[in-house]
């Protein structure tokens, strides 16, 4: 848990300005800044003909509306501007909002496949990118990064998160504001909007939308810090989540929003809602109007309506009768407008759009970016006697299965601005990538069907290769938002075709292209070598090819245990150790299945290979206010040049509160040439030896600690210290 102050952003100069443009505002145009539309959303209406958009042009050329998202490009972004500034008594502009997940126009991989190559830096390079190109067509105000801890691969929008680790989410969190927020100095720059606070990730049975019930200690220990570490970043907004904690959903979640929010942490930004959530809290059961599940929002202080236009329907009135002191809207509207302010959007209020070659120029190195991208977030799993490399002279290879040549499902969830005509798919990747080597084409089966027709075609492409790449795994409609599974299966007749190419009895290597984990135990007896390649974006082809041919050593690792099976979902490294460990008979085991993930957290395998030694700890036993340094030595004892992520994790021996087995407490990704070696340091203190005790309380506990230095969350070489 962090204990570092927000980046105070909001300086008196800004918030004077806010003020001054406050004191001449109506009680109408306060409230229609705090009123936000997707644009995107335009039913006609049956009985007038009238279209919702139009609607919603009037409303904004009254001043109604502060907040418009889901616009289709600059022209677009700058008419309605003008709207407001030629109709208008504040011409305060709108803040102009998307869904910028993982890159825009350029496609970069799922934010899970990001969190793959634990490279924070990565992502903020690619955050950056995306807002750049985003920002040319309007958008200041990116609704990312999705930060939910995410345990359970049944949930689809386990896609969008950085998987189920605390400090690695949190160091991403981090990366991303800083990356998102950008400014070009010439009046345009963007906003991020962390997500969805709080918890939405821990929804029941991996079911979207569905209950969360959690202690306030797993909230405080597990969920909260990275969006801590997103608001210490400077985060200019963030979005409460649909679900409930603690029996209220969070727009309406005092205790989230303001106890939390802005009394612990001193947050100044926009709280908005999620899609029309104020709505859903008549469905919750705890709003029994539209008037109290404003004024229940509003009370518990979220800023800005996402789409319900409930404030704009009810808070002018219950201001009036006084229900919602206008103090409330006041302040929300300050942080509206602080941000605007921030943005420079009063100063200018249009977007420059770059021209043609400083657009095409931009778009390459966002290209390169993606594939450099892609190569990182790939993870090796199995390579059985050396199945890769491929070599490139002169073997054949078959290339089979539904996401071979495939151009949409690279894309991934949330990609609505990608175009699949622009994504390089695996069998283009192959082609280019295999030099001499012949390529034989079949898709072999679809996802949507068990049919088997294609199985023969895909039997004669393997028996004239020397060679068989699958590309298997899920459609990009598999995973993100209101895409939950209740099987961890390949879709379709997969399985089916695998197990018939197997059989021919050449080597096998299975590209599994996901937005989720997928639990297939027994691919390992089909698969010579299998590599999870998630939904990479638009440079899929070329940077799985790379691994494929070995033109890059793959150093992803895994930021989400992968299961044998559904059942024993959710399954986490961070678990505890429980009064009976998973053993034999009355232990916490099943009776048929094992209790070990597939591949645990951290997991990843290279072309290469390494080797940890000299660990050590500069002192074994320090106050509870002391630091230690932890020492290794890792050495590449393989022939060719490969990154490895060194992981370091920390258990409590004994404590006043159940600890982890393990918790990851620090990393560093280091690339080493075949036969060095590279010395690392991991500092250990406060910070990482801290405990919430049974009061809530932040607290150093003197005792035993064990560490463990080494690949993954199930391997490594321990040594224990002392706190006295
Ligand atoms: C959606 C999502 C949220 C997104 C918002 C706007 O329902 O929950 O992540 O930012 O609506 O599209």
């Amino acid at each position: 848990m962090t204990t570092s102050s927000p980046r105070t952003w909001m300086t008196t100069e800004i918030l004077d300005q806010a003020k001054q443009i406050l004191s001449g505002m109506s009680l109408e145009e306060k409230v229609g800044q705090m009123t936000q539309y997707d644009w995107g959303y335009n039913p006609i209406n049956p009985e007038t003909g009238v279209s919702q958009r139009d609607l919603l042009v009037e409303e904004i050329r009254q001043g109604r509306v502060g907040s418009i998202f889901n616009l289709a490009g600059a022209e677009q972004a700058n008419e309605l501007q003008k709207l407001i500034q030629e109709n208008t008594v504040s011409r305060i502009p709108l803040l102009i909002g998307r869904d910028v997940i993982h890159g825009y126009k350029t496609v970069f991989p799922i934010p899970l496949a990001q969190a793959s190559a634990w490279n924070p830096d990565l992502a903020r390079r690619t955050a950056e990118a995306a807002s750049r190109e985003s920002m040319a067509d309007g958008v200041a105000w990116v609704f990312a990064p999705m930060i939910d801890i995410s345990r359970d691969p049944r949930w689809g929008r386990i896609a969008e998160s950085i998987g189920e680790d605390p400090l690695l989410t949190g160091e991403y969190a981090k990366a991303w504001v800083e990356g998102s927020q950008i400014d070009d100095g010439a009046g345009q720059a963007t906003a991020s909007c962390p997500k969805h606070y709080a918890a939405y990730g821990l929804a029941e049975a991996g079911r979207d939308y569905n209950t969360v019930d959690l202690s306030d200690r797993v909230l405080r220990e597990v969920i909260l810090p990275p969006f801590r570490e997103a608001v210490d970043a400077g985060a200019l907004s963030i979005m409460a989540s649909f679900n409930e904690v603690n029996g209220i959903p969070a727009c309406a979640n005092e205790y989230l929003l303001k106890t939390i929010l802005r009394e612990e942490w001193g947050f100044e930004g926009i709280v908005a809602s999620d899609y029309n959530a104020l709505q859903e809290l008549i469905t919750h059961g705890v709003a029994g109007s539209e008037e109290e599940a404003c004024e229940r929002s509003i009370l518990a202080g979220c800023d800005m309506d996402m789409h319900s236009g409930f404030y704009m329907r009810h808070l002018p009135k219950l201001v009036r009768e006084g229900r919602v002191p206008e103090s409330a809207v006041d302040e929300s509207v300050l942080r509206i407008l602080a941000v605007k302010i921030k943005l420079g959007l009063f100063e200018q209020p249009y977007v420059t759009v770059p021209t043609e070659e400083a657009a095409a120029e931009a778009r390459a190195s966002f290209i390169e970016l993606a594939r450099e991208a892609a190569r990182e977030s790939i993870v090796l799993l199995r390579n059985e006697g050396k199945t890769l490399p491929l070599s490139k002279q002169g073997a054949s290879v078959a290339v089979i299965g539904p996401l071979a040549d495939n151009r949409k499902d690279p894309l991934g969830c949330w990609a609505f601005d990608g175009n699949p005509e622009e994504v390089v798919s695996l069998l283009e990747g192959i082609r280019q990538a295999a030099g001499a080597a012949s390529v034989h084409y079949a898709e072999g089966c679809s996802m949507e069907s068990d049919s088997e027709e294609g199985f023969e075609a895909a039997l004669e492409a393997a028996r004239q290769a020397d060679v068989v790449v699958l590309a298997l795994g899920e459609a990009l409609e598999m995973s993100g938002e209101s895409r939950s599974r209740t099987s961890l299966g390949l879709p379709g007749a997969q399985r089916k075709l695998v197990e018939a190419v197997a059989a021919l009895g050449k080597p096998v290597t299975a590209v599994l292209l996901s937005g989720r984990p997928l639990a297939l135990p027994w691919l390992q007896e089909k698969a010579d070598a299998i590599v999870q390649a998630w939904h990479l974006g638009v440079q899929s082809g070329h940077a799985i090819a790379d691994v494929l041919f070995g033109d890059y050593n793959p150093g992803g690792r895994l930021p989400v245990t992968f299961p044998h099976n559904v059942g024993q979902v959710p399954i986490y490294y961070y678990r505890k150790k429980t009064g009976r460990p998973p053993g034999g008979v009355y232990s916490s085991y099943y009776i048929d299945s094992t209790t070990e993930p597939l591949f645990p957290f951290g997991y990843g395998l290279s072309y290469t290979q390494f080797e940890y030694s000299d660990i050590t700890a500069d002192r074994t036993s320090i106050a509870a206010d002391g630091k230690l340094t932890v020492s290794v030595t890792v050495t590449n004892i393989g022939e060719r040049v490969g990154e490895e992520v060194v992981q370091v994790y920390l258990r409590d021996e004994v404590a006043s509160v159940t600890q982890p087995l393990k918790k990851l407490i620090g990393f560093s990704k280091v690339s080493i040439g075949p036969n060095e070696s590279a010395a690392l340091t991991f500092k250990v203190g406060m910070q990482q030896l801290a405990i919430i005790d049974q009061h809530m309380k932040l607290i150093v506990e003197p005792g035993d600690f064990t560490l463990w230095i080494g690949p993954n969350s199930s391997e490594g070489q321990s040594i224990t210290v002392k706190v006295v």
